[in-house]
Order: structure tokens, then C-alpha cells, then sequence
């Protein structure tokens, strides 16, 4: 129920982590009459599907956006219709690599009515297990459309200053026929849980366009990184020095030749004042140079690399949201944030849809807060109300201000300040209690020993724990943000920002 009418038929786009807890708290309310999931892979798991062998890694557009690069499919003029297979990239693999382990501890990844098999880090293959058997478990396996990719969602009989009803392209392919089988589905409300860790992103350097086309298939992204073998020997410099970076470094000084590079812009959590055996540090990259040369800030350089793997992250994506339809796009990337969100997940101008899984925070656990808030609330069995479109622009607005003040991310939530556990109860006060009947699912609590297991089980060793941890010597200034120098006269200060201890989530 939302602004008094009933919502009867909700569509969940995406069964991985997000999705699967969607499902079940939309299923626990007892008050939906159709709930589908659709899945563009043939099994559920998201992230932590295990793509062996990955087709060879795409081409490199530096400084591309999604919007450039994972582009709208062409939609038939009617529907339901066939096509020929579409051979478009889609980004569907997952960057997920033979050795990964999940590197948070189990009874906090996991959510509150199932734990891992066993913990307290465990190897990909139990979270997409794990995935997997929540939809059996909570009989929402036949919720499942899998093998469907959601191609369009458009706003459809929109009611005057009343809600909207969502219309889904859908896709999907037929080996018997090879060919692609395109149909429409209505729903009262949609979650969004599609994940943004498909489109990788590798920013703009001088002279890197030339590079690659001088140097075809020398650089490379971290997504398609499977195992330190194909390296072997070889001359390897890393990009970046986040999860990626730091773990696809340290596997590759077993094989590499040594030592392999690695270009940092910013301390991690799990640095200390010297690079791990085998690594050396390199600042930031200036120019590629088409004589081989990789120049950096210092003004050193390497030459005769092999390989240069960019563990530079992902953007979010959303090829589906029809902006001519719907009004607007829905992802700012030069503010990097969602247009028109209260509390990371629901949505200002469209009260019938809601995103589960945007921030950067704890994962499968934050998503039962929302996923249960957002059940309730489309049920009208909800606790709390949203306030005022007016607050929430507020909040919206707040938040902006606040996170660009201190060089943060919108959708990065931090643990230290409180503020996920602020989030989390905002959430929990939104959901309420279920019904006398046992309708709904309840927020669970946060627990002494989860809170426990956070801040004090790690999967490596934290030396610098990223707080004031700036390295010595003169450092460039106010690199995108991350350091802020003050300049005297014969000495530099550099404030790194602080990084907070589950930002490398
Ligand atoms: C390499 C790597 C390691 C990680 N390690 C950890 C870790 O150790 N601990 C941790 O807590 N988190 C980790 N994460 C974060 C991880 O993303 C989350 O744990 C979680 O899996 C996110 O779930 P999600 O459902 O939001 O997104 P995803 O897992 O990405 O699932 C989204 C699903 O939506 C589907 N989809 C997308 N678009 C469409 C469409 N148009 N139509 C139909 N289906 C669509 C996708 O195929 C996918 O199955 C890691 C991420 C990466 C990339
Ligand atoms: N379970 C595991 O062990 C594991 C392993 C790998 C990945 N993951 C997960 O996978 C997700 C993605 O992680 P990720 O490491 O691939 O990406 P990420 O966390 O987004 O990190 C991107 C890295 O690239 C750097 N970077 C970005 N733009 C840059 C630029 N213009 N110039 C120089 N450096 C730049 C960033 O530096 P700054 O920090 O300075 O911004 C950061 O070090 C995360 O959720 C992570 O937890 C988990």
C-alpha cells in the first residue's frame, strides 16, 4: 500500500545477495499477490558466480561511463516478438577470482536467519551457495525468472499527483531456436538489486588511448583477473589500492617476475610504512608514452611492462531505466550518487520503486534492513512513515553537502562515526514489528558478538588502520580529492583522508 492504493504485484530485478533477502521479505508478508525475480544469469548468486574462463577481457575506454559503454539494447517495435541473439556486451561475468575469500566475517555477511557453513572467511563458492539455497529455503525459487534480462523499465498509467505502474522489457534467449524471445510485464513496484560491480572502469590518462592501441591486450582490468599463472615471469604493474589491488598484487609476487608494481593513490587499511616483500610502491600515473614508457607523478618511470592490471573499480549501471519514459536517469556519475534517494533506498518522485544494495556498507545484512523496511512499507503494514517529500530532498541535500565537504562518497557508509548503525535503525523504526499473525519479517538486531566480530576479526593484519597514516616526503596536491596538502614554505602537510574500517568493503 503506498499513498492508499494497493500494491499487489512487485518485480525484483537481480537474484543475487540483494535479491534473494528481497524475495523472502516480500514472500514473509503474505500480502503480495505475484512477486518475480528476474535474473539475467541461469542461476542466482550474483557477485559470487564463479566465471572460469571469462571471454577475453573487453576493450578499454578510458574514462567511459556506463552510459558510454553498457548502452540500452534496441527494444522491438512490439512486443512480444523474437530477434536474432543479440551479440551486445552486457558486462554479465562477475570479476570474481579462483583464490577470493570473503574478507567479512561470516555472522556479519551473512543474514540473521541463516549462517555460512563455516567461517569465519569463506572461499566464493559458499556465498553463491549460500544464495542459491536462500531461494529454496524461503520457497521463492519459483519466484525465479532466470536467464531474463530486464532490457527496458518505463513508467506506465501514471495517475494525475498519484503513483505510476512499471512496465519491464524482458529478454531472453532461446538455444533451441536461437533466438531472442522479447515479452512485457506490468507490476505495481519494483526493486531494483542489480548489483554495481559489472561495468568495470578504468579513469583517463594521458597518452593511454595511444597506448592501447599501440600496445593491444597489454593492459588489462582487474575483472578478468582469474589466477596469478598466466603471469608468470612476467613484468606486472597493478593500478590501484583497494580490495583488488591489495590482493591481486600480493597472489601475483608468487609467480611474477619481481617485483611487481603497484600504482597507489592511497594508503589501504591494511597498509603499513613499507610495501609487502616483492612489491614496490609507485605513485600515481602521468603518461603513457608510446615508446613503452609508463611516466608517474614523481617523474620516475617503468618500461618493457608486461601486463598493467587496472583494479580500479566498477560504476553502477542501469541500461534498463528508460529516461525518456521515466523522466530522468537515475544514477548522477559526477555527483556519484542516485538522483532523489531518501535513506539509500527509497526513492523521492517514485514512491513504487525502491533499490536494495546501493551502498557501501556492510552487504548481505544491510540489504535484510532494507529489503524488510521496503516489504513493509509496500504492504502499508510499515511502522514509521517516510517524512515529507520535503525532508527527504533535505536529507538529500544534507548529505550531499556534507560528504563533498569531507571527501567522501554519498553512498559510503561509514561504521566508525555510527553512522551505519544510524542507518540500520532508521530503517528498523521504518519496518516496525510484524503482524499478531506472524506476517512479515522483523529487523533483526545487532548483536554484541557481530559488532564484536566486525571491528575485531580481520582477514589481514591492519597496521596502518588508514587513520592519519600519510606517508613521508613531499605528495601531490589534493589528488581527486583523497589528499588534501597544505603547502608551506619548506615542508608539505598531508591530511590523507581517513579511511574507515569496513571501507574496503
Ligand atoms: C570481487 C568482489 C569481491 C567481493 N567480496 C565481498 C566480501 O568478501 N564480502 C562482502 O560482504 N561483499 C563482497 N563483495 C560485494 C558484493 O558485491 C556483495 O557481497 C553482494 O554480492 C552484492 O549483492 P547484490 O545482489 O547487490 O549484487 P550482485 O551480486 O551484483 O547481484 C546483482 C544481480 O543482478 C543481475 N542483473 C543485473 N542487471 C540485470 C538485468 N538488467 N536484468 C536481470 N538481472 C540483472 C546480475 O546478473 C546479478 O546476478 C565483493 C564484490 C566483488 C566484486
Ligand atoms: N573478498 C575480497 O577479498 C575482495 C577482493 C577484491 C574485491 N572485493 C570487493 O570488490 C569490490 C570492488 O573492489 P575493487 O578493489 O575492485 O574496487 P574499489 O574498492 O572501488 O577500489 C578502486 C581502487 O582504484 C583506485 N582508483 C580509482 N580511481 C583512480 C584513479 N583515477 N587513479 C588512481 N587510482 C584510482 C582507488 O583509489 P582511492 O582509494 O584512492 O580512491 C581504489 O584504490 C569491493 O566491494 C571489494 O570489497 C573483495
Amino acid at each position: 500500500m503506498v499513498d492508499g492504493k494497493r500494491i499487489r504485484s512487485v518485480a525484483v530485478v537481480g537474484a543475487g545477495a540483494a535479491g534473494a533477502i528481497t524475495a523472502a521479505a516480500l514472500k514473509a508478508e503474505n500480502y503480495f499477490e505475484r512477486i518475480r525475480v528476474f535474473e539475467r544469469r541461469e542461476r542466482p548468486g550474483g557477485t559470487w558466480i564463479y566465471d572460469e574462463d571469462p571471454k577475453p577481457s573487453l576493450d578499454i575506454y578510458p574514462g567511459s561511463l556506463p552510459p558510454d559503454i553498457d548502452r540500452p539494447l534496441k527494444i522491438p517495435d512490439s512486443v512480444p516478438s523474437h530477434t536474432p541473439p543479440s551479440c551486445q556486451e552486457r558486462y554479465v561475468q562477475t570479476p570474481v577470482y579462483k583464490s577470493l575469500t570473503t574478507n567479512v566475517p561470516d555472522i556479519a555477511m551473512c543474514y540473521s536467519d541463516a549462517r555460512f557453513p563455516y567461517g569465519p572467511f569463506v572461499p566464493h563458492y559458499i556465498p553463491r551457495q549460500y544464495v542459491e539455497n536462500y531461494f529454496s529455503t524461503h520457497k521463492t525459487d519459483s519466484f525465479l525468472q532466470l536467464n531474463t534480462t530486464v532490457e527496458d523499465m518505463s513508467k506506465v498509467n501514471a495517475e494525475k499527483g498519484g503513483n505510476c505502474q512499471w512496465k519491464l522489457t524482458l529478454r531472453t534467449y532461446d538455444p533451441a531456436r536461437h533466438i531472442d524471445i522479447w515479452w512485457d510485464e506490468i507490476f505495481d513496484a519494483v526493486v531494483l538489486g542489480n548489483g554495481h560491480y559489472s561495468v568495470p572502469y578504468v579513469p583517463h590518462v594521458d597518452g593511454l588511448d595511444a597506448y592501447l592501441k599501440r600496445f593491444p591486450g597489454r593492459v588489462v582490468h582487474s575483472k578478468y583477473y582469474r589466477s596469478p599463472l598466466p603471469y608468470a615471469s612476467k613484468k606486472v604493474l597493478i593500478i590501484g589500492n583497494s580490495a583488488s589491488g591489495h590482493d591481486i598484487s600480493n597472489e601475483l609476487v608468487t609467480t611474477a617476475s619481481h617485483p611487481v608494481y603497484q600504482s597507489i593513490r592511497s594508503k589501504s587499511i591494511w597498509d603499513g610504512d613499507e610495501p609487502p616483500a616483492g612489491i614496490v610502491w609507485k605513485p600515481v600515473i602521468k603518461e603513457f608514452l608510446l615508446d613503452g614508457r609508463i611516466m608517474f607523478k614523481d617523474g620516475t618511470y617503468l618500461d618493457s611492462v608486461d601486463t598493467v592490471i587496472y583494479c580500479t573499480g566498477y560504476k553502477p549501471s542501469y541500461p534498463f531505466w528508460n529516461i525518456e519514459a521515466n523522466g530522468r536517469p537515475l544514477w548522477d556519475y559526477e555527483a556519484g550518487k542516485m538522483i532523489k534517494t531518501y535513506w539509500h533506498t527509497f526513492f523521492q518522485d517514485f514512491p513504487t520503486l525502491a533499490i536494495v544494495g546501493a551502498p557501501r556498507v556492510l552487504t548481505f545484512r544491510s540489504f535484510e534492513y532494507q529489503a524488510i523496511a521496503l516489504a513493509r512499507l509496500f504492504a502499508g503494514r510499515h511502522s514509521v512513515s517516510l517524512p515529507p517529500i520535503e525532508e527527504q530532498k533535505k536529507w538529500e541535500k544534507e548529505r550531499e553537502q556534507r560528504t563533498k565537504r569531507e571527501g567522501l562518497k554519498f553512498h559510503d557508509i561509514e561504521w566508525e562515526t555510527g553512522e551505519t548503525m544510524e542507518w540500520l535503525r532508521g530503517l528498523f523504526q521504518i519496518a516496525g514489528l510484524g503482524t499478531l499473525r506472524g506476517e512479515g519479517r522483523i529487523p533483526p538486531f545487532l548483536g554484541e558478538d557481530m559488532i564484536w566480530a566486525i571491528e575485531h576479526i580481520k582477514k589481514y593484519p591492519e597496521p596502518g588502520n588508514g587513520r592519519n597514516n600519510a606517508g613521508k616526503g613531499k605528495d601531490r596536491k589534493g589528488q581527486e580529492g583523497v589528499e588534501v596538502e597544505t603547502e608551506e614554505e619548506d615542508w608539505v602537510l598531508v591530511e590523507r583522508k581517513r579511511k574507515d574500517l569496513l571501507a574496503f568493503i
